[in-house]
């Protein structure tokens, strides 16, 4: 007879087969996520779902087809706020637009854009410099709800009163509301700076580079990741870089110990703003050159 299994071993056994079911039925691979946060969001989608056990809730994504979308959603995190840590996105606006206004026409990536606030923050940044007309934001996640939000813009007003003060120590010199029309308790943000913004789905775990950027966003995300994923998502941001582009991640993020930090300088290291080398480091071939 065979020993007992502490509990927490048997639970492990449980998220196993689950990321294993969700990668085999549907193709969503969580099995590089970190444990500990995906392991808390399983057990919530469990109770949320009246599941008994992580087991109950593996079964009916396997036979149920169309709840895979509600567990992407449980496990998609999709938070965020305009002007989230405004002095990054004064740092962007004061370090890197300036430079950006060379290039004649700007594509960004913004990776794990949530519900959108950041993608419109950063096209007031951009309409603000000037820049707005020639460039293009491609806004992704592998959320499809979070990615209708974020096309609709919809947000609840109770929220305004924060990113109207995140937007000003952002640097900004209007009002905040001056971009948005309120309705009962809701805010839409205006047409117009939805006008050179795509959104579209994108799974940084599965799919390639899809644009050549200028700047890629992609903040909050990478701290869901394992450290070898981390540093292969990294790698794709570098690859989609053109050669001076620029990278910014999440203020409990950075590049400190993975292989493509070799491939950076650090524009304000306390903002997670980093230039991609004008040059290949020594020794390096350019499959760009
Ligand atoms: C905490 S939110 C970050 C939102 C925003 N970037 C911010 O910092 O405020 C994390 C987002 O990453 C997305 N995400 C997680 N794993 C992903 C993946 N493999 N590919 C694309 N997006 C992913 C989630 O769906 C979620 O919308």
């Amino acid at each position: 007879m065979s020993t007992p299994l502490p509990d927490i071993e048997l639970e492990r056994i449980e998220v196993d087969l689950f990321v294993s079911a969700l990668k085999r039925r549907y193709g969503f691979d969580f099995s590089q996520y970190a444990p500990a946060s995906l392991t808390r969001r399983v057990r919530q989608l469990m109770h949320v779902h009246h599941c008994d056990s992580i087991s109950a809730l593996t079964a009916r994504l396997l036979h149920k087809a169309d709840f895979v979308t509600q567990v992407i959603e449980g496990l998609s995190v999709p938070v965020s706020e305009m002007f989230r840590d405004p002095l990054m996105f004064r740092a962007l606006r004061e370090q890197v637009l300036p430079l950006l206004a060379s290039y004649p026409r700007i594509n960004v990536w913004q990776a794990g854009c949530a519900y959108g606030q950041e993608v419109y923050s950063l096209a007031i940044l951009l309409e603000e410099a000037g820049l707005y007309e020639r460039s293009h934001i491609f806004a992704t996640d592998f959320n499809p709800a979070a990615l209708k939000r974020a096309h609709e813009g919809i947000y609840p007003a109770k929220d305004a009163q924060l990113w109207s003060r995140n937007y000003i120590e952002a640097g900004g010199s209007q009002s905040l509301s001056s971009y948005y029309s309120a309705r009962y308790d809701f805010i839409r943000l205006h047409e117009r700076l939805r006008k050179n913004i795509t959104f579209t789905n994108h799974n940084l775990v599965t799919d390639k580079v899809f644009c050549e950027a200028h700047l890629v966003l992609c903040r909050n995300v990478l701290i869901y990741f394992s450290n070898p994923l981390q540093d292969r998502t990294l790698a794709l941001f570098r690859d989609s870089l053109v050669r001076g582009g620029y990278l910014c991640l999440g203020l409990r993020e950075s590049l400190d110990f993975a292989p493509a930090a070799a491939d950076f300088t650090a524009v304000d290291a306390s903002q997670r703003l980093y230039r991609r080398k004008l040059q290949a480091p020594s020794g390096e071939h350019d499959a760009s050159a």
